[in-house]
C-alpha cells in the first residue's frame, strides 16, 4: 500500500470537526495530531481518539512526520506564527483564514514560496463553493475583469428576513442571533468586513495582482430600513450585500463591498437567506454564477478536504507541487478610490412638503452633473414631510456626495444612499 498521507489539524471547532469526520474516510490520509484550545472540553466525535489531541498546536508544527497542516482557528494570532513556522519545517498549508490571507497572506506566501510550499485556501472565500481552484486552473485562460458576489451567509440571511417579512434590520438582527446564524458580536459580519476579506482575496487570484485590504472600499448593511427593502421591491430590486471587484481597462482595481440594489431579474437576486454565490464575467468564457452553502461544517469542510487531496495526490508524484496551485503574482495592484468612481444611486430623502421641494431636488442634482433616472413622491406624513425616492443614471461618486451635502443643507434628510447595480 502507498505511503499514507499525514495530517495534522489545528483547531476542532466546527470546521475542524466536519473536517475530522470527512477524512476519516480516506485510506490514504492519516490525521496524526490535532491541537485544541481545551483538551478536557466534552467531544461527541465519533473516531475520535483522546490520544490525538495536544493543547499545544507546536507539536504539530514541530512534527517532522507532518506533512499537510490544516489551520481552522481563524484570526491573526497565532495563526500567523503557526504557519509561518510550519512553512519552515516543510509543511504544506491548507487554511479557512479569510482575515489572516487579506492582512497578512502576502507574508505568508513569500514564505511559502522560499520553501517550495503550497497554502491553499478554498474553504475562505465562499465555504463549499469551489472558487479559488476553478480560477487558478480550469479558468485559467480566461481574462476575468468583473465579479460581483454574496459571500456573507449571515447578512444574506438578515437582509432575506428583512424583505419577506417587512421587519426592521434590528428586530430581524436580535432573531438572528437567537437562531445562532449572527454572532453575539455581529460586527465582523454586519459591517461587512467578513465579506471584505473575502473580496481581497477572490480578487488578487482573479486579477494577478495584490489587493491591499486597506483600499478596499466597505460599507455594512445596518443602515438598511425596511422602508428601503419595500421601495426597492417596488421599482424591480432587491436588496443585497455584494462584494464586487473591477479591474478597468487601465488595469486599476475597483474592489468594494457595500449594498446594492439588484435586478429581480439577476441572479443574485435570487440568492437568499444563508445561501453564498459568486458572478464572475471573463473572456472567452462569458458569465458564470457558482452558488451554495457559504458556511457550515460539512461544506466548509468540503473545501478544506478537497485541498488537502489535491496536495497529497501531488506528494505521491513529487515533492513540487503543482505550480497552477501555486501564488503566482506579486505586483500590487492600483486601486480606485471609492471618490473616483462612477455609479447608479438609489436615495431615499425625507423633505418638508413644501411647494417646489422636489423641484430644488432636481436642481441640486442637475448643478452637479447627475441625471435622473427616477423621482417619486411616496406620502406625506402628519409632520407634513414627503418622503421621496431618488434613482439616478450614472454619475460619480464624489458629485453624488457633494448632492448629499447640498439638499441636506437645504433642510432634508437623507435617509438612505444605496448604490445600484448597473449590468456591465
Ligand atoms: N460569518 C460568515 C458568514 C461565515 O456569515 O458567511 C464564515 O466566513
Amino acid at each position: 500500500m502507498d505511503k499514507k498521507i499525514k495530517i495534522g489539524l489545528i483547531g476542532l471547532g466546527t470546521v475542524g470537526s466536519g473536517v475530522f469526520k470527512t477524512l476519516k474516510n480516506f485510506d490514504n490520509i492519516e490525521i496524526v495530531k490535532i491541537a485544541v484550545k481545551n483538551i478536557n472540553k466534552p467531544r461527541n466525535i465519533e473516531g475520535l481518539d483522546a490520544s490525538l489531541l495536544t493543547a499545544d498546536p507546536y507539536e504539530i508544527v514541530n512534527n517532522p512526520e507532518i506533512d499537510i497542516i490544516a489551520e481552522l482557528i481563524g484570526r491573526l494570532n497565532p495563526a500567523f506564527d503557526l504557519i509561518a513556522k510550519a512553512i519552515e519545517n516543510g509543511k504544506h498549508i491548507v487554511t479557512a483564514n479569510k482575515e489572516l490571507l487579506a492582512k497578512r497572506g502576502e507574508e505568508l506566501f513569500r514564505i511559502a514560496e522560499k520553501y517550495n510550499k503550497v497554502i491553499l485556501y478554498e474553504a475562505a472565500i465562499a465555504g463549499g463553493i469551489p472558487i479559488i481552484m476553478p480560477i487558478k486552473t480550469i479558468l485559467a485562460g480566461n481574462k476575468i475583469n468583473h465579479i460581483e458576489a454574496i459571500v456573507n451567509g449571515t447578512t444574506n440571511y438578515i437582509l432575506t428576513k428583512m424583505d419577506v417579512e417587512g421587519a426592521q434590520y434590528s428586530d430581524v438582527l436580535k432573531e438572528a442571533q437567537k437562531l445562532g446564524y449572527a454572532e453575539a458580536d455581529p460586527t465582523g459580519d454586519v459591517e461587512g468586513f467578513d465579506a471584505a476579506y473575502k473580496i481581497a482575496t477572490l480578487a488578487s487570484i482573479t486579477f494577478n495582482k495584490r489587493i491591499n485590504i486597506e483600499n478596499v472600499y466597505r460599507e455594512g448593511i445596518t443602515k438598511i430600513r425596511a422602508e428601503d427593502m419595500k421601495a426597492a421591491n417596488d421599482l424591480g430590486y432587491k436588496i443585497k450585500l455584494i462584494a464586487s471587484a473591477y479591474l478597468n481597462t487601465n488595469g486599476q482595481a475597483d474592489v468594494r463591498v457595500h449594498p446594492m440594489l439588484v435586478s429581480k431579474k439577476s441572479t443574485l437576486a435570487h440568492i437568499d437567506y444563508v445561501t453564498n454565490a459568486v458572478s464572475l464575467s471573463g473572456y472567452p468564457v462569458g458569465s458564470i454564477t457558482l452558488s451554495g452553502p457559504g458556511a457550515g461544517e460539512f461544506p466548509t469542510a468540503s473545501s478544506v478536504v478537497g485541498d488537502i487531496l489535491a496536495i497529497a495526490a501531488e506528494l505521491k508524484i513529487s515533492d513540487y507541487i503543482l505550480p497552477m496551485m501555486r501564488c503566482r503574482h506579486s505586483e500590487n495592484a492600483v486601486m480606485t478610490d471609492i471618490s473616483e468612481t462612477t455609479n447608479k444611486y438609489y436615495i431615499s430623502i425625507n423633505a418638508k412638503n413644501n411647494k417646489g421641494v422636489i423641484g430644488k431636488i432636481g436642481t441640486i442634482c442637475a448643478d452637479n452633473d447627475i441625471s435622473l433616472a427616477s423621482i417619486v413622491q411616496r406620502c406625506v406624513s402628519d409632520d407634513n414631510t414627503a418622503d421621496i425616492t431618488v434613482i439616478t443614471e450614472l454619475v460619480q461618486e464624489k458629485n453624488m456626495q457633494n448632492a448629499i451635502k447640498l439638499i441636506e443643507q437645504d433642510g432634508n434628510k437623507v435617509n438612505s444612499l444605496i448604490r445600484v447595480q448597473v449590468q456591465k
